[in-house]
Order: structure tokens, then C-alpha cells, then sequence
């Protein structure tokens, strides 16, 4: 146990003014109100978006420099990956549609469009709560700037610890075909870590670092929004009982009790952060953390919906990425532009299958692990046939990581629905 940790539990007297408080004339001034005309998208679709606005009342910091911020830690499910970049996309895959951009973009509009918003969008694909921890080379809270304001943190940790890619991997993909091991294991792995404390623990360390880096004593407004997973499966319908997400030839086929079974992982994996969450809390007076659960606006939007033929890469309403799939961003509000995106050599196509698999392992990539399974799958049986081989083939992309990576993330359809949701539970904070 950290030091600070035990600090959190001791101090019993917490100030923390009531977000519902907020009658005094200096308080409404402060409070910020996105600008209606930032959601005005026409759109078809556009019956699922509240207008979001900022319940929480942003204190300033000072006459000179950003008036407010933000910092957003954790994992690709906050990096936003695939979801479109400006030139180059960075090692931590960050994406423009991100939920954390998305609400930097409203905090910005809500001051009038000055730069005054300090962001610092420290999410990075592949992070489990160890690259969070401060400590590491790429600790996210180490590299957090507490000078800079910051009101809030939003956090998104888990996935990675839990073994979601070995679960995508066995049961759904089988990257690595034969040699990817059964999906009962993978499940009861990510079971087994469920139940052990060592998750929680960790969880409870990142949420007390990132209290302590900020002075939460001296800054009661500060509190960390905590978001989880959505279900990737509608597991009642029938058509997907014969379709298959494999990436070889024959692969497994999407049957409801697999579908039901990974939906329960990720309600498990929800349960258990929102657990922790509570806990966290019960040591404070005032809740530090909100478990914000949005699984439900995916209602309608996950794979194998009534009527889908899988993979349907051109289903806009499916608010998850497929392999190589497109981004569902609404036309016009990002330039649709390939990114200049970093690739692996595409005269060896896949990975080095000798040698990928460490680096692949520690980066914790999903896309460079896919990559490194199938070079090592296609090494052992070189007679492997893809099963989309023509969509492969026209697609310029497949080698890169992000093409595979980027498989059952949200997409920026998904990702506005997350910061709804989000701005929901801080209105309800009110
Ligand atoms: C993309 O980057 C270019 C050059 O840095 C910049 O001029 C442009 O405004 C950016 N576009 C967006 C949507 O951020
Ligand atoms: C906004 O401010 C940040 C630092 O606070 C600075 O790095 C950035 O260049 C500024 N952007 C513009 C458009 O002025
Ligand atoms: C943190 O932010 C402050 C204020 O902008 C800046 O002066 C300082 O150099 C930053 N520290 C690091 C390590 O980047
Ligand atoms: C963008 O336009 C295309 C072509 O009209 C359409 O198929 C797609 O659904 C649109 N995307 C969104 C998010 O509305």
C-alpha cells in the first residue's frame, strides 16, 4: 500500500463543496454551459444525443493562462483509437473522436472559444493500470502535469489488465488459429482475475495517485469520472449463430452462448470497477469518483442487431469497430483523410513471427499483437487462407496495427454517446 493511499483513509474531515450548491452569483458565473450550436448536427441519428452541458462548476485558476482542464488517463477505450487523426497518429493511438477530446472540444465552446482549456490526454492503447501507476517509464500519472489546471480526470482502466484481447483473441478472432488457446480459458482467466483483489487494489492505488498528484484537499471540487464497457453482443438474436468474426478461413462461429458469455464478462468487469468505485468512496465524505456505465445507449448498436448480416461494414448504427472497418464519424465534422499512419514493412507483411511477440506482449497493442499472431499462425501453416482475403486485398491499411487494433472499440458514434452518457451522470450529481 502507497503512502498516500493511507493518507486518504485517515483524513476524515473532506470539504467537498456540494456540486448542488451552486445559488451564489459568483458560482453561476463559473458554471459553463456548452453553446447550444456545438451539438446542431442535423442528423438523422441525432435523436440519440442529449445536448451536453457542464454541470460542474470549473473554478478559475488564475487571470493568466487556461481558465480550467482536464486530464484523461487510462486505456484505448479513452485514447479513442481508429476513430481519425490529424497527420500522424501517435504511438498511443489517440484518436479526434475520442469521448475526452469530445468534452475538451465542449469545455472549450463553453468559454468562448478561447484557448483556456488545458487538456491533457494522457490515454494510451494497450495501457493496463500498471502504465497508469506512477513508477514506470511511461507511468500516466507520473507524466501528469499537475501545475496545469485541471478540474477533473476521466479514467479508463481494465480491459487490458483483464485479458480482453486473450478473450477477443480466443474465442472471437483466433489470430493465432489453432495455437490461440480455448475460449474457456481465456474466460476463466479474466474470471479468475475478477475475483482476485489484485485488480481492485491496483484501481484503488491509480484513483488515490491521481487524487494526491492533484491536492484533492486543496482542491474540493476536483473528482475523477471513471467509465467502463459496453456489451458487444445483441445475444438473443438468431443470424449470428452461423457468422463468424474469425480472421482464417473456418473460424468460430458467433454463437448466442458465446456472445452471452462475453457480454457477462464485460457486466462482471463493469460490477467489479464500479465496486471499487464505492469503496473508494466510502473513505471520503464526499464521493471522489463517479462510476459513469453507459452499456445501455449501446442498446440497438451492438454487433449481431436483429437483421445484421456480420461482419456488415457498412452498418453506421454498429457503434463498434470491426477488423479494418470504417469510423462511423458524423459527415462533416472531421476531415476524412487516410492518416499518414506509422506501418510495418509492407514487403514482409506481417510481423517478424520470430521475434514480434515480446514487444508485442509489452506494448499490450491490441493491432501488434493480431499482427504478430497471424505472421506466427501463418509461419506454422503457410497454407493459412484469410477469410476476407478480398477485402484484405483492397484495403491499403491491413498491415497496420490500428487495422486490427482498433476491433471491438467504440467507434465516434459510440464515443459521443460515452460523453452523454458522462455529461448525464454530472447533471445527476446537481
Ligand atoms: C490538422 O492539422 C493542420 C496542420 O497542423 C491544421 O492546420 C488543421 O487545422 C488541423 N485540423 C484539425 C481538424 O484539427
Ligand atoms: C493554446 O494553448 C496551448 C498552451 O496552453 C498552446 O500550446 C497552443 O499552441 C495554443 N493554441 C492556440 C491555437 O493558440
Ligand atoms: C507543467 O506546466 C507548467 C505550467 O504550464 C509548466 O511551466 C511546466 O514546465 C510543466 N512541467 C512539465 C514537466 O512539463
Ligand atoms: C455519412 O454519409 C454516408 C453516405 O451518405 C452515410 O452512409 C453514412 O451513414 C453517414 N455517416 C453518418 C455517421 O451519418
Amino acid at each position: 500500500m502507497k503512502p498516500g493511499f493511507a493518507m486518504h483513509v485517515a483524513t476524515v474531515f473532506v470539504i467537498f463543496v456540494n456540486l448542488g450548491l451552486a445559488s451564489s452569483s459568483t458560482f453561476k458565473q463559473r458554471r459553463l454551459v456548452a453553446p447550444e450550436t456545438q451539438h446542431v448536427l442535423g442528423n438523422s441519428i441525432s435523436s440519440h444525443y442529449r445536448r451536453p452541458s457542464f454541470p460542474v462548476p470549473l473554478v478559475s485558476s488564475g487571470s493568466n493562462g487556461p481558465l480550467t482542464g482536464f486530464a484523461a488517463f487510462g486505456d484505448s477505450y479513452s485514447a479513442g483509437i481508429g476513430t481519425g487523426v490529424n497527420g500522424t497518429e501517435d504511438d498511443c493511438r489517440r484518436g479526434l473522436g475520442a469521448h475526452a477530446e469530445l468534452i475538451a472540444a465542449d469545455l472549450r465552446a463553453s468559454q468562448g472559444g478561447r484557448n483556456s482549456t488545458a487538456f491533457q490526454f494522457l490515454s494510451c492503447t494497450g495501457a493496463t493500470t500498471q502504465q497508469v501507476l506512477s513508477g514506470g517509464s511511461d507511468s500516466q500519472v507520473d507524466a501528469f502535469n499537475a501545475s496545469l489546471p485541471a478540474d477533473f480526470a476521466l479514467l479508463s482502466i481494465g480491459g487490458n489488465d483483464l485479458g480482453f484481447f486473450d478473450v477477443m483473441n480466443a474465442c472471437v478472432f483466433r489470430f493465432y488459429n489453432f495455437y490461440s488457446g480455448t475460449c474457456e480459458t481465456a474466460l476463466a482467466n479474466t474470471k479468475a482475475q475478477i475475483e482476485s483483489d489484485d485488480f481492485d487494489q491496483r484501481l484503488q492505488i491509480v484513483i488515490s495517485e491521481i487524487l494526491d498528484k492533484v491536492r484533492w484537499e486543496k482542491k474540493p471540487w476536483f473528482f475523477i469520472t471513471v467509465t467502463g464497457y459496453a456489451r458487444f453482443f445483441n445475444d438473443v438474436t438468431d443470424e449470428c449463430d452461423d457468422m463468424s468474426f474469425g480472421v482464417w478461413w473456418n473460424g468460430p462461429k458467433l454463437k448466442k452462448d458465446l456472445r452471452m458469455e462475453m457480454n457477462a464478462m464485460v457486466l462482471t468487469v463493469n460490477a467489479k470497477i464500479r465496486q471499487t468505485v464505492e469503496l473508494v468512496n466510502s473513505r471520503f465524505t464526499k464521493d471522489k469518483v463517479i462510476f459513469v456505465d453507459y452499456d445501455s445507449e449501446f442498446d440497438g448498436h451492438r454487433f449481431c442487431e436483429e437483421g445484421v448480416q456480420e461482419p456488415d461494414y457498412g452498418r453506421t448504427d454498429t457503434w463498434f469497430f470491426l477488423v479494418g472497418g470504417p469510423d462511423n464519424a458524423r459527415n462533416g465534422t472531421r476531415p476524412n483523410r487516410v492518416p499518414d499512419l506509422e506501418t510495418l514493412d509492407p514487403t514482409s507483411p506481417l510481423a517478424d513471427p520470430s521475434s514480434c511477440l515480446e514487444p508485442a506482449r509489452r506494448s499490450g497493442d491490441w493491432g501488434m499483437l493480431a499482427l504478430c499472431y497471424m505472421a506466427m499462425a501463418k509461419h506454422r501453416d503457410p497454407s493459412l487462407q484469410l477469410a476476407r482475403g478480398d477485402f484484405v486485398a483492397e484495403n491499403s491499411m491491413w498491415y497496420v496495427p490500428t487495422y486490427y487494433g482498433k476491433t471491438f472499440h467504440p467507434r465516434s458514434l459510440g464515443h459521443e454517446a460515452m460523453r452523454n452518457k458522462i455529461y448525464e451522470a454530472w447533471r445527476a450529481l446537481e
